[in-house]
């Protein structure tokens, strides 16, 4: 074997242990350009040719042209095996393919709430009860004392429809007279629902927004089992055993006396930004209800008393999770419902 042959050989068996052991595409470029490229090591063999005898040249030649045959076999094939590979590793990760927080289906906060609410006065032995949105004057006001020109109409900002005596109810109260109507006493129930009033939209008004009614009415119906059912629903709802609650004389027509009550902050013993320092957080209109709504539901008063109450359930919740805008309730904002 003459030194061009050992040449030959050398290149060889130098090219095929490379190729064997490169890991990544990119190396085997590398190994094909110093071996196959123009100026390779190929090339530099294949110029020395020219330089030959004839005798030579009929040896050598096929030599070479055998080498270079087998150099781009055996690259082409390492590089199917390579790509191979890469392909295998992506099927199996596919960083595409993978939503670290993907969007599943959710309870809309509303419902949350309103399923919430419900099964802590169903717990107290109220039943749910429902009435319609679109209202009249006498459920909407004058059942609950509200007669025609009563002053308290003027803070209702109310929705007129464009037919007669059919308005947007202003407050869930009307159901309590459904209710009465229906039931009669003795009866207690829980009320949630939308309410509408006609005015300007911010942070904490919306034109519509959702009430929870609760109407008790039996014999012997005091101010105590009202202040008692206040203080274990908002306890309940806001998971704090230790919330207290403030009365404060308040007015309102359907109800006598009528009051406002507090809780105290849930999340603060010495005042915070949700309280405004004050340490406490005004939660509900409440009352005895007035003998005159009774009377006019069919109930006869000096057998029964009863007591209402009714708050604003996105303010309950804005209160619980820190919601600074009512828009964002029904604003259909992905992010922000995402979070219940
Ligand atoms: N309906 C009143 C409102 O929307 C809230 C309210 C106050 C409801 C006192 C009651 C009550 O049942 O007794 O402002």
């Amino acid at each position: 074997m003459n030194a061009i042959e050992k040449q030959i050989k050398k290149i060889e068996t130098e090219y095929l242990q490379e190729i064997k052991e490169a890991k990544t595409l990119d190396t085997l470029e590398s190994i094909r350009i110093a071996y196959l490229g123009r100026k390779g090591h190929i090339a530099d063999l294949m110029s020395t040719l020219s330089s030959l005898s004839l005798d030579q040249k009929r040896t050598i030649g096929p030599l070479l042209n055998q080498l270079k045959k087998s150099c781009h076999d055996a690259y082409d094939l390492r590089k199917e095996q390579l790509a191979a590979k890469v392909k295998t590793k992506t099927s199996l990760f596919d960083v595409t393919a993978y939503t670290p927080h993907q969007l599943r289906g959710s309870l809309h906060i509303y419902t949350q709430l309103i399923d919430t609410l419900s099964s802590i006065f169903i717990s107290m032995g109220y039943a749910i009860a429902d009435g319609p949105e679109v209202e009249t004057d006498y459920y909407n006001f004058k059942a609950l004392n509200i007669p025609d020109h009563h002053p308290a109409r003027d803070s209702h900002d109310t929705f007129w429809l464009m037919q007669p005596d059919r308005l947007l109810r202003t407050h869930t109260s009307s159901v309590q007279i459904h209710a009465m109507e229906k039931t009669k006493a003795p009866l207690a129930i829980f009320a949630p629902g939308r309410a509408y009033r006609n005015e300007a939209t911010d942070a904490t008004h919306g034109f519509m927004f959702t009430q929870g009614e609760i109407l008790y009415v039996d014999k012997n119906v005091s101010m105590a089992h009202l202040l008692a059912t206040a203080q274990t629903f908002l306890q309940t709802f806001f998971g704090s055993g230790a919330l207290e609650i403030r009365v404060q004389p308040d007015y309102f027509p359907f109800v006598e006396p009528g009051v406002q009550i507090s809780g105290s902050c849930p999340f603060c013993t010495t005042g915070c930004s949700i309280c405004k320092h004050t340490r406490w957080i005004e939660l509900l209109g409440a009352g005895l209800v007035h003998p005159n709504v009774l009377k006019m539901s069919g109930i006869d008063p000096t057998i029964y008393s009863g007591f209402a109450a009714g708050f604003g359930i996105e303010r309950l919740a804005m209160i619980k999770y820190g919601i600074n805008d009512i828009r964002l309730f029904h604003s259909a904002t992905i992010p922000f419902l995402d979070q219940f």
